[in-house]
């Protein structure tokens, strides 16, 4: 098994437009300080070890640098399973979405395809581009925009493009049904570099007093109708003694983990109802702090991140409450979870542990023993060898 990787030229594109334009754009104040320590972002602290202030779309650059570590990584195409593209697919995609080039977000993709096309052609046309794949930090959504140039609509047309559907897209979160594109893990804050800082941090997650029953972090100002989020703040304001709410509203939580990690080390269920999306990177968050994850659709997970945690699994280590119960006021969400035993709540917990490595990004040049433990990255990268090789078998018959 063996990935190749396209000349550094498109990199070298992507990082430039990037590093000139990380102010500009109204999402973020600004995300050049995100970029550092190859997109982990700053450490929490200046003694911090395992903890950065991470922010999610800079997932392309953690996994270029983490690619350049990669065991099976050769300069051979000839011989190469797969072929990564370094192309910051999410970051240049910020001038379609937010910028200068809103009115062509139609054409996003062309650039890349013509550069594959005419910089070495013969590794393109090896397979018509079947065994590429590139990481786009956003949801699948943000690029999905039906490429009719007139029709305002949101995101780029990139996944749309038949220039383009041949390519692999590992994305935040997938359509349903997705041909091109498969969902990993949001990264969260946590970067350990050892086995044993990996090991102190997941003691610290089982021995943690959990005082809380519930806790939500994400943003409450939501409309007035009947909605899963305004349900979640009425339940938690009436049951304050047993339910924490993090406001994240206004984006004040990204960069600040300590924010609600704290709040999710004392808590024992960690509810994560959709927002504009139905994934959220919270929930990532909540398992690294042994906080058991509770969904209200089947799209927040268990659809999604099936290289990472298998559909089965879910059940053995989160609660499912359907959002209908919930909004419908037949059910409350802490009676259901004042429902769950002692007993079963402790396994819950010490399966969400054991998943915690493989649904965290380690930091790049980790030792030796933590190499060995499979982290997100490894399993998106096998996942993404596998689908490719049962496509290309599938298609030559
Ligand atoms: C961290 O260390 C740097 C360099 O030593 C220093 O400039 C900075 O003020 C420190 N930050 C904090 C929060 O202590
Ligand atoms: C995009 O098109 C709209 C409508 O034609 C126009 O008002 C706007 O200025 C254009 N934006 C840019 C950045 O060119
Ligand atoms: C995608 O793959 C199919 C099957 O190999 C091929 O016919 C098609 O030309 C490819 N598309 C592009 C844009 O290369």
């Amino acid at each position: 098994m063996a990935v190749g990787s396209t000349s550094e030229t498109s990199h070298l594109v992507s990082t430039l437009i990037c590093w000139s334009h990380c102010s500009d754009y109204p999402i973020y104040r600004d995300f050049c300080p995100y970029i550092t320590n190859h997109g982990l972002g700053p450490r929490t602290f200046n003694g911090s070890h395992s903890w950065y202030r991470t922010h999610p779309h800079m997932l392309e650059l953690v996994f270029h640098r983490r690619m350049l570590e990669y065991p099976c990584l050769t300069a051979d195409s000839a011989r190469a399973d797969a072929v990564f593209l370094p192309y910051y697919a999410g970051i240049d995609a910020l001038r379609y979405l937010y910028g200068r080039d809103v009115n062509s977000s139609a054409s996003h993709g062309l650039d890349l395809y013509r550069f594959l096309r005419s910089e070495k052609p013969e590794i393109w046309e090896r397979n018509n581009g079947r065994d590429h794949f590139l990481v786009m930090a956003r949801p699948a959504w943000d690029f999905s925009r039906p490429p009719a140039p007139d029709q305002p609509a949101w995101g780029t047309s990139f996944l749309q493009l038949p220039e383009l559907v041949n390519l692999t897209a590992l994305t935040l979160e997938s359509r349903p049904s997705p041909w091109q594109e498969h969902a990993v893990p949001s990264p969260t804050s946590f970067h350990p570099a050892s086995l044993r800082r990996l090991e102190s941090w997941l003691a610290r997650a089982r021995q943690a007093r959990r005082a809380n029953l519930m806790m939500f972090a994400g943003s409450v100002g939501v409309g007035s109708g009947p909605n899963i989020r305004r349900m979640i703040r009425d339940e938690c304001e009436e049951e304050a003694a047993e339910c924490e709410v993090v406001d994240c509203s206004g984006g004040v939580c990204d960069g600040d983990p300590i924010r609600y990690m704290r709040v999710m080390l004392r808590s024992r269920f960690c509810l994560q109802p959709a927002g504009d999306t139905a994934v959220r990177r919270s929930t990532f968050d909540g398992m690294v702090a042994g906080c058991i994850p509770v969904f209200f659709e089947e799209r927040s997970a268990a659809e999604q991140f099936g290289w990472h945690v298998e559909e089965g699994e879910y059940g053995g280590l989160s609660v499912y409450v359907r959002k209908e119960e919930v909004v419908g006021r037949r059910v409350r969400v802490a009676e259901v979870l004042n429902g769950v035993s002692r007993e079963e709540e402790m396994r819950m917990r010490e399966r969400v542990l054991e998943m915690v490595m493989r649904v965290t990004y380690r930091r790049h040049g980790s030792s030796v023993g933590l190499r060995s433990i499979k982290d997100a990255f490894d399993l998106a990268v096998e996942g993404s060898i596998r689908r490719i090789k049962e496509r290309l078998t599938f298609q030559s018959y």
